[in-house]
């Protein structure tokens, strides 16, 4: 018998795991020093969810027990969804593969509350496939109304990072509560079931997210930088258990309908239960939902010359399997001291064997100042593998003859960056149906550079 319990207040107070952690919204719930006991505490079921084979390596391996009035289990078949839905649409469009750099205005807001999150979430580029566990897809969503109030929500096809642009959210998950507002970002598992709301006046979400169908993200290595940097660990939240009591005797006999949606290889099913999934009244693991305020990030960057690569920024990285090199990054571009002598200070012109997506959450961003439209809050840019882009010819002249004292930029904006090792494709939507893409972006950037060789004789 363990000579600890837990249970039973002592002197000294520990926080308990060794890199996992647990929450209990009722005293107990929690099994003593095991995970499936013959009679879970108060009546509960055990569930694990495994968010990595059982058998991943250690320093990989990601699961979860939850403790549960009712097992996710207990409801009727899953049906496909037959009525038209334009998110699920966009799903299964053809995608252009274009070298051509691409910008986009910004999205369309839900002006006519048709949309919750869910029907919200329009794909806009992506690589891979789900059924193999390998690539991304890249989203927008725009929504004008709280998903029903008995209604849920998972994806079997990956973990989706969230990115708000405009509009606070409410998250519902089984683990918990999140509020996930502008300058803020979550994660939500694969197969995490959750519910969404929007927060604040108009009832009005917008922002951006990425589906990232194999592994899960982690803090970049530090390297170099040493124990401390970046997106610091003691930083992220994650929600504590907060469960309702929403059931009937049975599985089969509960007083309400919930209806629970997934999305599974990209196509849309639902099944009506009698009972919440909201149910989980204590959980432990390292499997989990969590958020990271923005504002919170360390930046690195030159106290001398140059600058370095663009990874200095990443506060989220999804390896591949080949070592350094990230099926998705998640890096941003926020406010920070440029004190480089003899240094161009702008993002220097470059082609990437990496594929660039880049959102602005708000404010401007310091590489772009011209061009028609613009990049501008709720747009985009897409600057595919091998695509030149740089700044545009003003930002270029404007850096050129700068003086350089030390300068702050970037304030009160925030760009970010989806960098994927993958060639992305455009869907449909995304290239023509949204009507958002910027006709001669590359023309307004950068056909106007100027010629500054002074010729074979100069000096
Ligand atoms: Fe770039």
């Amino acid at each position: 018998m363990p000579v600890t319990n837990f249970s039973i207040p002592e002197k000294y107070e520990y926080l308990v795991g060794f890199d996992s952690y647990h929450s209990e919204a009722h005293p107990c719930a929690l099994p003593l020093a095991q995970n499936s006991p013959q009679k879970p505490p108060l009546g509960l079921y055990a569930e694990k969810l495994s968010g990595t084979a059982f058998t991943a390596p250690r320093h990989e391996n990601k699961q979860t027990w939850l403790y549960r009035i009712l097992p996710s289990c207990a409801h009727p078949p899953f049906e496909p969804v037959t009525a038209h839905n334009e998110a699920v649409e966009t799903q299964h469009e053809k995608k252009h593969y274009i070298p051509n750099q691409l910008r986009w205005d910004p999205f369309d807001h839900d002006e006519h509350a048709e949309h919750d999150f869910v029907d919200g979430l329009k794909l806009v580029a992506g690589a891979g496939d789900p059924t193999l566990k390998q690539g991304i897809g890249i989203y927008v969503y725009a929504c004008g109304r709280d998903m029903k109030e008995k209604e849920a929500y998972y994806s079997a096809d990956g973990d989706l990072l969230l990115v708000p642009q405009e509009g606070g959210l409410d998250v519902r998950t089984e683990f918990g509560r999140m509020l996930v507002r502008p300058m803020e970002i979550a994660v939500l598992p694969r197969g995490v079931k959750y519910r969404v709301e929007i927060v604040g006046d108009g009832k009005k979400a917008r922002g951006y997210a990425l589906e990232l169908y194999q592994g899960h993200f982690q803090l970049p290595e530090l390297g170099p930088i040493g124990s401390n940097g970046l997106a610091n660990a003691r930083d992220f939240q994650a929600p504590k258990a907060d469960f309702e009591e929403d059931y009937g005797a049975t599985a089969q006999e509960g007083k309400n309908e919930w209806r629970i949606k997934v999305k599974f290889n990209n196509g849309l099913y639902e099944t009506v239960q009698r009972h919440s999934p909201f149910d989980v009244v204590a959980w432990h693991g390292n499997y989990y939902p969590f958020k990271y305020d923005l504002g919170r990030f360390n930046t690195i960057g030159t106290i001398s010359y140059d600058h370095p690569d663009p990874s200095i920024f990443t506060v989220l990285t999804a390896p591949s399997e080949k070592v350094g090199t990230a099926v998705a990054d998640f890096v941003i571009f926020p406010p920070r001291w440029l004190v480089g002598e003899d240094t161009f200070r702008p993002p220097w012109y470059h082609r990437n064997t990496m594929s660039e997506f880049m959102g602005l959450i708000q404010g401007g961003y310091d590489a772009k100042k011209g061009g028609k439209g613009g990049f501008v809050p709720g747009g985009a840019s897409l600057h595919n593998i091998m695509s030149g882009h740089g700044p545009d010819r003003d930002s270029y002249e404007g850096a050129r003859e700068a003086e350089l004292k030390p300068q702050k930029v970037g304030e009160g904006s925030c760009a970010f960056m989806f960098e994927s090792c993958l060639m992305v494709g455009v869907t449909e939507w995304g290239l023509r149906r949204c009507r958002k893409v910027q006709g001669g972006y590359n023309k307004h950037s950068w056909e106007g550079v100027e010629v500054h060789w002074k010729g074979r004789n100069s000096q």
